[in-house]
């Protein structure tokens, strides 16, 4: 199989999409390379969440063509869209959790939905991910309502990962988060892609997770991608917005106890 930067998972190309007649979205072209982790931004109501609810198939799109794995989504049939979607996993923005289910029901859920597995491994699987995502096997039991902001992420990374996914869209999954937390989120990401290969789709608006965690950053305004590639070309950037995000005072606040930490 090809390795590289033409080696996408995700393909985007002149996606069109509006939002209760007003456009959101005006010819967006992004990739998702393999084994990346990519940052996502933009100004908040963007259009960040609607592109990836777009990707996933959430939301209808006006036009324009969305791969994944190579194959063109609007042209797989069913049983082909239900293979990919067992192959990505997500976490939302908001809602991360149902809040009447326990952790481990939470986490049971994709497995149930897609594998017939005895309750045994079901279980069993479960417990394996919340392990994965640094959390106790005894968290199982625990409503989501008992958790801490930081470990009701995790809970929904594991959710995310409970199908052994080759793609993680994360939908700011660090906002909300004291910075020790956030930090140690990032941490794990970064190992989940190097010790699993995952390529992540990451919308964020924290510049420590981008400095951190990211291997390429795509920036969203206007309905368009207006920059996109490494942190060092977002910094020598002269478009404005992103001027004044990467090099505003908050960036270098940011980044100071990125280094520090
Ligand atoms: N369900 C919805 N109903 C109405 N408008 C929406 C809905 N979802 C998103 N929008 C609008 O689409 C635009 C982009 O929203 P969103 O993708 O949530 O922004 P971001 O995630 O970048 O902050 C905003 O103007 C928002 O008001
Ligand atoms: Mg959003």
């Amino acid at each position: 199989m090809a390795n590289g930067p033409t080696d996408a998972v995700i393909r985007v190309r002149d996606v069109v999409v509006d939002v209760e007649s007003h456009r959101v979205l005006n010819g967006i072209d992004v990739d998702l390379y393999r084994g990346e982790i990519l940052g996502f931004v933009g100004a908040s109501g963007a259009g960040k969440s609607v592109l990836t609810r777009t990707i996933i198939g959430l939301m209808p799109k006006r036009q324009g063509l969305i791969e994944a794995f190579g194959v063109d989504l609007d042209k797989a049939n069913d049983s082909q869209k239900r293979t990919i979607d067992r192959r990505w996993g997500v976490l939302f923005q908001q809602g991360a959790l149902f809040s009447s289910l326990t952790v481990g029901k939470n986490v049971e859920f994709p497995i149930r939905e897609y594998l017939r597995l005895s309750n045994r491994l079901t279980t069993e699987m479960a417990i394996a991910k919340l392990e994965m995502v640094g959390l106790k096997p005894d968290v199982y039991r625990d409503y989501p309502s008992e958790l801490s902001g930081g470990m009701i992420k995790r809970v929904a990374l594991a959710r995310a990962l409970a199908l052994d996914p080759e793609i993680l869209f994360l939908d700011e999954p660090t906002s909300g988060l004291d910075p020790i937390s956030a930090a140690e989120f990032d941490q794990l990401i970064l190992t989940l892609q190097q010790t699993l290969g995952i390529s992540v789709f990451m919308v964020t608006h924290d510049l420590d997770s981008l400095h951190r965690a990211c291997d390429r950053i795509a920036v969203l305004g206007d309905g368009k991608i207006i920059e996109a590639g490494t942190m060092e070309k977002m910094m020598a950037s002269q478009h404005p917005w992103l001027k004044s995000y990467f090099h505003g005072v908050r960036a270098h606040a940011d980044w100071q106890v990125a280094v520090k930490g």
